[in-house]
C-alpha cells in the first residue's frame, strides 16, 4: 500500500513510519521539521519538507504520490501551547488539516487515518475509564481543535467520500520523545532528569493519574486502522489510571534515583483522574495494548540513556 504520514519526523509519527516499512508498505513522510528531526525519518521513506498551512505545496506532494492512504500526524501537539497562541493552534490543526484533507479529496485518497486525543478532550471525567462515547468538555484550545478536525472528517467522508478512522490516543511514552518539551510528557522528563542526577518537581500531590502508552503499542494501532475500523473513532489506551508518583517511583527504581522530588503547584487545566476504556478497539480493530507499563518504562530508560551518553560524549 502507498502511505504518506504528515508528521512522520515526530515522536509518534516516526514510529508509525518504521511499523509501516517495516510491514512491507510504501511510506513516505510530509513534515515541516517544526518539532519533528530529519533523523528520527526511516531511511526507506523519502521526507517532503512542507507546511501543512501551504496548500498549493500540500496538494503538489499529494498528487505526486497518490498515496492509497493518508495517516495525519501533523500537528500542533502541546496543550501550552494552544492556551498561549490557540489562534497558531487552529491554524496548524484545523486550516492545515483541512488542506491535507482537500488534497486527499483531490486525488482520490482513499482513507485518512487522523491521531486525535483522549486525555484532552474529556475535561475530567465522569467515569473512569472514560469510553469514547463521554461527553466532549476540552480544557484546552488544542483539545477543541482536535475535536473540530474530528468533525470535519465525519463531513468529508459524508460529503466527499472519503473514509477515515481516528484514534484518540491516551498518554503516550517511548523512544524519540521531546525531553525539553514542557508538558504532558512525564516520563521522558523524569526519566532524562533520573538519569543525570538532576532535581525535579511534581506538580500537585502526585495522585494524579494518566493513562500511559507505550509509542510501540501506538504504532501497532496505525498499522491495524489500515484494513480496518473506516468511520470509526477508537481510544488507543491501556484503560489504567496511573499516579505521577507511580511513575516517579518506577523510574527511580529503573535509573537508581535517589533525590527526593520537589513539589510544585497545581497546573492550570490538568484533570485529576483520567483513564481510558479501550474495548471498542479490542472489538474493531482487533488491537490492544501488548508492552506492559514496566518494560515499557525500561525500554525508555535504556533509549534515554544511550541518547544522553551520545550527547555528552
Ligand atoms: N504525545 C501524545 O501523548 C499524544 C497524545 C494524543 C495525541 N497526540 C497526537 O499525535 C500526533 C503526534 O504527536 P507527537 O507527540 O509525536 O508530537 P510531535 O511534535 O513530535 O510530532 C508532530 C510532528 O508534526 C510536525 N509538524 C508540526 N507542525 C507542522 C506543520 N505546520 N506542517 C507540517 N508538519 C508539522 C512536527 O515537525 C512533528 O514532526 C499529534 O497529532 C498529536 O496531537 C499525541
Amino acid at each position: 500500500m502507498k502511505i504518506l504520514v504528515t508528521g512522520g519526523a515526530g515522536f509518534i509519527g516516526s514510529h508509525v513510519v518504521d511499523a509501516y516499512v517495516t510491514a512491507g508498505h510504501d511510506v513516505a513522510v510530509l513534515d515541516n521539521l517544526s518539532t519533528g528531526r530529519e533523523d528520527n525519518v526511516n531511511s526507506n521513506a523519502p521526507l517532503h519538507r512542507v507546511d501543512v498551512t501551504n496548500l498549493a505545496a500540500v496538494q503538489q506532494v499529494i498528487a505526486s504520490l497518490r498515496p492509497d492512504v493518508v495517516n495525519h500526524h501533523a500537528a500542533q501537539s502541546e496543550v501550552p501551547k494552544s492556551v498561549a497562541d490557540p489562534g497558531y493552534d487552529a491554524l496548524v490543526n484545523v486550516v492545515g488539516g483541512l488542506n491535507v484533507l482537500r488534497a486527499c479529496v483531490d486525488n482520490a485518497v482513499r482513507k485518512v487515518i487522523f491521531s486525535s486525543t483522549g486525555g484532552a478532550l474529556y475535561g475530567e471525567p465522569d467515569i473512569v475509564p472514560a469510553d469514547e462515547d463521554h461527553p466532549i468538555r476540552p480544557l484546552s484550545p488544542y483539545g477543541t481543535s482536535k475535536f473540530a478536525f474530528e468533525q470535519y472528517l465525519a463531513t468529508f467522508d459524508r460529503t466527499f467520500g472519503l473514509r477515515f478512522t481516528t484514534l484518540r490516543y491516551a498518554n503516550v511514552y517511548g523512544a524519540r520523545q521531546d525531553f525539553f518539551a514542557e508538558e504532558g510528557r512525564v516520563v521522558a522528563i523524569f526519566a532524562s532528569r533520573m538519569i543525570e542526577g538532576k532535581p525535579l518537581t511534581i506538580d500537585w500531590d502526585g495522585n494524579q493519574s494518566r493513562d500511559m502508552l507505550h509509542v510501540g503499542d501506538v504504532a501497532m494501532a496505525n498499522l491495524a486502522a489500515l484494513e480496518k475500523g473506516d468511520g470509526g473513532t477508537f481510544h488507543i489506551s491501556t484503560g489504567i489510571p496511573v499516579t505521577v508518583n507511580d511513575l516517579f517511583r518506577k523510574l527511580a527504581i529503573l535509573t537508581e534515583y535517589k533525590l527526593e522530588p520537589q513539589r510544585g503547584p497545581q497546573r492550570k487545566g490538568d484533570v485529576y483522574r483520567i483513564a481510558l476504556d479501550n474495548t471498542r478497539a479490542k472489538e474493531r480493530l482487533g488491537w490492544e495494548p501488548r508492552i506492559h507499563l514496566e518494560e515499557g518504562l525500561r525500554l525508555t530508560v535504556d533509549y534515554f540513556r544511550d541518547q544522553i551518553s551520545r550527547l555528552s560524549a
